[in-house]
């Protein structure tokens, strides 16, 4: 599994890179919008500073057009740097520009996938990663499992070299049945991520342990 933060923020980027050995860091408008007015580049260019050239760094295109689509890839590749993942919305100008992008031989994550064909269309683009976004299938009632386990299917029969990223999490389960239905990526916000370990029973277990010691050896003993 590859486990990146769905964030654009600093702290917590530095918090959660304490504890989990993260693969990449995925934003998009959104989430930039998050942080205030920032200088943008300056701000992506820190993330990279802080995660590793090792680590993917995903950032989204705004303009809505093929040359402007472009454009703004080219200037994120120039302004950060050549290895960032350019994430495309697959619609029909997105897919075009995922072909164009793959041509240029840069990295490409095809983003906004609610649908089974866009995802199936976007491993036939060449896309790198491709990021169905689970809670918001739900909300239309579209099925995320069986739409995540038909491109695990896709890129299997096909031996794409296409990688699936989850996204769009709002609870711990959606995340974890990804990975079962066969993402071999997620990309977790941190409301997600503070839930990882909210089960009362897991705090419960460390402060018996630690009372148990405690018992036998007095309070504020150590055991060095
Ligand atoms: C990935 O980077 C997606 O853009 C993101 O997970 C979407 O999340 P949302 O549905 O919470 O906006």
């Amino acid at each position: 599994m590859e486990f990146m933060l769905d964030t654009a923020n600093l702290q917590a980027i530095e918090r959660f890179t304490q504890a989990f050995s993260i693969n990449g860091v995925t934003s998009n408008p959104s989430i930039l919008k998050k942080e205030g007015k920032i200088d943008l580049y300056a701000h992506l260019k820190k993330i990279r500073t802080m995660i590793g050239m090792e680590k993917s760094l995903h950032v989204q295109v705004v303009a809505k057009d093929f040359d402007g689509m472009l454009k703004d890839a080219e200037a994120i590749l120039e302004n950060v740097d050549r290895e960032v993942y350019i994430k495309v919305p697959v619609n029909e100008v997105g897919l075009a520009v995922i072909k164009e992008l793959k041509k240029r031989g840069v990295n490409v994550t095809a983003t906004a996938i609610y649908t089974q064909i866009q995802g199936l269309l976007a491993i036939h683009a060449g896309a790198d990663y491709i990021a169905p976004y689970y809670n918001r299938m739900e909300n239309l009632n579209i099925d995320p499992q069986f739409v995540i386990s038909s491109f695990a299917e896709e890129i299997h029969r096909t031996n794409a070299k296409t990688k699936i990223l989850g996204a769009s999490y709002k609870n711990v389960a959606q995340v974890t049945t990804s990975i079962d239905c066969g993402a071999q990526a997620v990309t977790v916000g941190v409301d997600v991520v503070e839930q990882f370990f909210a089960h009362p029973s897991i705090e419960k277990a460390v402060e018996d342990f630690a009372h148990d010691f405690e018992e036998i050896h007095g309070v504020n003993q150590t055991m060095s």
